[in-house]
């Protein structure tokens, strides 16, 4: 197929574009920086990524559907943005089955709390929907782009495998899989990954991604292992043969890249478009101009942190939007757009009166940074001690259940 053939997907942007349109801010799955010390403009970002804002329409729709109130997540516009979300909405309304998928690439022994947010979202959506879901470990993917052999990202894709399993999925309903394990042992899997490849030329990666021509060809034939598994036609066991289960795909906006090449690449494999749903990034505890990285480890709270971390950490490194005296503050008010603390408390502060009434006051300069702090610890220590207290109980059975392909419940 020529190259000026390409699907609408793949017109909608592509790293020059993006350099070209927005000097400021950088998003891609590789790199998330902003010039503003309020993030990202996540408007632009919609615009031109071609991607749909979640407006009031499709949170009432959802409410209506399901008869919940919708996460908090969504009513606060942490997930801000989808592609054809309508699409499994409308299958869900004529009580036909979609699943989920998402991911992670295990560059880190512990995840941060920024990788909970879009596993929490799939959780939530999980329980919901009462859908089934699969995840997707990318140990090749970190093999190919960090300083780390075979057996370390294997290894730290079996950790990280622990920590997901204990955000509470349901094992009746869910797969998680290392690429390493499961190429080996699903045609299935590896056919979609091949006839991806075949559908994608190196033209429209070095578009969509960036590669250049010193980019090992692992990378170059990298994203077809990630579009895979949003058709469900490379999961014969899970689905029962089915090839026509529509997928929804939430994480963070930096993934979009790979589900833009997957969206084009689908109707000329002769399947669904998956549709997906977008988060804004948790930001560093040094401010909104880069997310939580675990690359480094003074940006992050990790899974792992003790209480004392925790509580370290926020006070020393959490950016504060508060004055730089208490007579300053008391006059003029703190910047809650920029203060780390309040972003923080807006993901994990589930009670919205509360929440606001915090704004209000922090804003007035009633309140001081310190009590903002205050809150915020206690809240991650008690999410993380939680998190590891189910950790915890993790055995190696339970590894293996989630990781057998088995067909997962549900009325195909
Ligand atoms: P990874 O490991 O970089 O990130 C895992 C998931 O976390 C999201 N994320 C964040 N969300 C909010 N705030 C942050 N600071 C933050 N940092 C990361 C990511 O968007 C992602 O959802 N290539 C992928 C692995 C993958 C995947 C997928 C992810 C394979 N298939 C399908 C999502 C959906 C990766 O390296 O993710």
């Amino acid at each position: 197929m020529a190259d000026d053939d390409f699907g609408s997907e793949l017109k909608e942007m592509n790293i020059e574009d993006k350099e070209k349109d927005d000097a400021e801010d950088v998003v891609d799955p590789w790199n998330v920086t902003s010039s503003s010390a309020k993030g990202v403009d996540y408007d632009k970002l919609i615009i031109r990524f071609g991607c749909t804002k979640i407006d009031h329409e499709l949170l009432d729709r959802i409410e209506n559907l399901t008869g919940k109130p919708v996460h908090h997540f969504l009513r606060r516009g942490l997930f801000f943005a989808h592609r054809e979300l309508k699409m499994v909405l409308d299958m869900y309304e004529k009580g036909k089955p979609f699943y989920l998928y998402t991911g992670r690439g295990p560059s880190s022994q512990a995840m941060h709390v920024g990788h909970l947010i879009p596993f929490i979202m799939t959780k939530w959506l999980q329980d919901t929907f009462d859908v089934p879901l699969v995840i997707q470990i990318t140990d090749d993917e970190k093999f190919l782009w960090k300083d780390l052999t075979l057996d370390e990202a294997r290894r730290l894709a079996n950790e990280n495998i622990k920590d997901i399993i204990a955000m509470g999925f349901d094992p009746e309903k869910t797969f998680i899989f290392s690429d390493f394990q499961h190429m080996g042992r699903s045609e299935a899997f590896y056919r979609t990954v091949v006839k991806t490849q075949k559908l994608v030329t190196f033209n429209q990666v070095k578009g969509i991604f960036g590669f250049n021509d010193s980019d090992s060809i692992g990378k170059i034939a990298f994203p077809a292992v990630q579009a895979t598994p949003a058709f469900s036609c490379s999961f014969p066991e899970i689905f029962n043969n089915r090839k026509d289960v529509p997928c929804l795909i939430p994480c963070a906006i930096d993934q979009d890249p790979y589900f833009r090449m997957t969206r084009d690449v689908a109707p000329r494999m002769g399947v669904l478009k998956p549709s997906t749903m977008y988060s804004v990034f948790f930001p560093a505890l040094q401010g909104s101009q880069s997310k939580m990285s675990a690359s480094d480890p003074n940006s992050s709270i990790f899974l792992t942190d003790t209480n004392t971390q925790i509580k370290n950490k926020i006070n020393k490194y959490a950016f504060s939007g508060g004055g730089a005296t208490i007579e300053e503050h008391k006059a003029n008010g703190g910047n809650c757009d920029v203060d780390v603390s309040f972003q923080y408390l807006r993901f994990f502060l589930d009670d919205d009166e509360r929440l606001e009434q915090i704004r209000k006051d922090y804003s007035s300069g009633e309140l001081l940074t310190g009590y903002l702090k205050k809150d915020l610890i206690g809240i991650l220590q008690k999410i993380i001690s939680e998190q590891q207290k189910r950790r915890a109980e993790v055995t190696d059975e339970t590894v293996e259940l989630f990781t057998t392909p088995r067909k997962l419940k549900y009325d195909y």
